[in-house]
């Protein structure tokens, strides 16, 4: 890693008035949570999202369903938050405009200490009713339930509870959607990390906040859709990269 990008990048942090991070799967990949596309151990390829990731393969499996993502949340929970998770909750102290935008449904960014995170896709933590019976979402403790079915059924109207996380086909949560499309037009820098750039609208957030004149750092070991649109790249897991930056910045 070229120390001059390393400072560069510290700058570019200390110059701007609000500084907008995009994560994706590779963020938590350190961790030991599989990313989605990776050739070998990504999860698709090992498992078909049309039978797991979708309404109509809850519709036809609630319990296969149920199941693959009690197995997700299990192997999030036996996680733990690494450096790079780390150097964007100190990011936070350091920087008083940081927040975070991530596609990622595990918890490891709140778990490492960031306070301002929006979930685009959901958390894997939360349960809601599959027929949204008090509007949307309708949030479900599954720890006050007595019913351990698989999937338990919703307390008010008897439908299957599912994940509270975004499917293929499913829009996704308005209110976190508008707020990480204002933060993109209105930051002065977004740091991109661990994301192929494939899955839309989150790839396009990058482009909006390049077209609303902020800088883009990519922190990705291989290139991404977003890589030629970046001003500073870094081909680093960002477990490396994301501490060396931090440090340098309390220089
Ligand atoms: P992908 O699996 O598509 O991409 C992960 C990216 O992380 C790749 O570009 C890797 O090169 C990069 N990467 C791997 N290790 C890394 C590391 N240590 N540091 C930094 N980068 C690393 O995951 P996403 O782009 O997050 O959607 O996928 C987007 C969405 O597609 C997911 O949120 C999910 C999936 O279908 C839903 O579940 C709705």
């Amino acid at each position: 890693m070229d120390d001059a990008h390393i400072l560069t990048a510290a700058n570019w942090i200390r110059q701007a008035q609000q500084v907008a991070v995009l994560t994706g799967a590779g963020a938590s990949k350190e961790s030991g949570v599989p990313t989605f596309r990776d050739a070998l151990e990504g999860l698709w390829a090992q498992y078909d999202p049309a039978q797991l990731a979708t309404p109509e393969a809850f519709a036809r499996d609630p319990k296969l369903v149920w199941d693959w993502y009690a197995w997700r949340r299990d192997k999030v929970s036996q996680a733990q938050p690494n450096p790079g998770h780390y150097a964007l909750a100190e990011l936070e102290r350091i920087h008083s405009n940081v927040i975070v935008i991530t596609q990622n449904v595990d918890d490891l960014h709140e778990r490492a200490g960031s306070r301002d995170v929006i979930h685009l896709h959901g958390r894997l933590a939360g349960n809601k009713c599959s027929a949204e019976c008090q509007g949307s979402p309708t949030l479900i403790d599954l720890a006050a339930l007595e019913d351990e079915g698989k999937p338990p059924a919703c307390p008010h109207c008897g439908a299957p509870l599912r994940p509270d996380v975004v499917w293929f086909g499913e829009a996704l949560p308005q209110a976190a959607l508008q707020r990480a499309y204002h933060i993109s037009q209105h930051c002065d820098l977004m740091v991109v990390i661990g994301t192929s750039g494939l899955v839309t609208p989150a790839a396009t957030l990058p482009i909006i906040a390049k077209q609303s004149n902020a800088r883009l750092i990519e922190i990705n070991p291989d290139d991404s859709m977003l890589t030629p649109h970046a001003h500073l790249k870094f081909s680093t897991p960002s477990g490396i990269a994301l501490p060396r930056i931090i440090e340098a910045l309390q220089i």
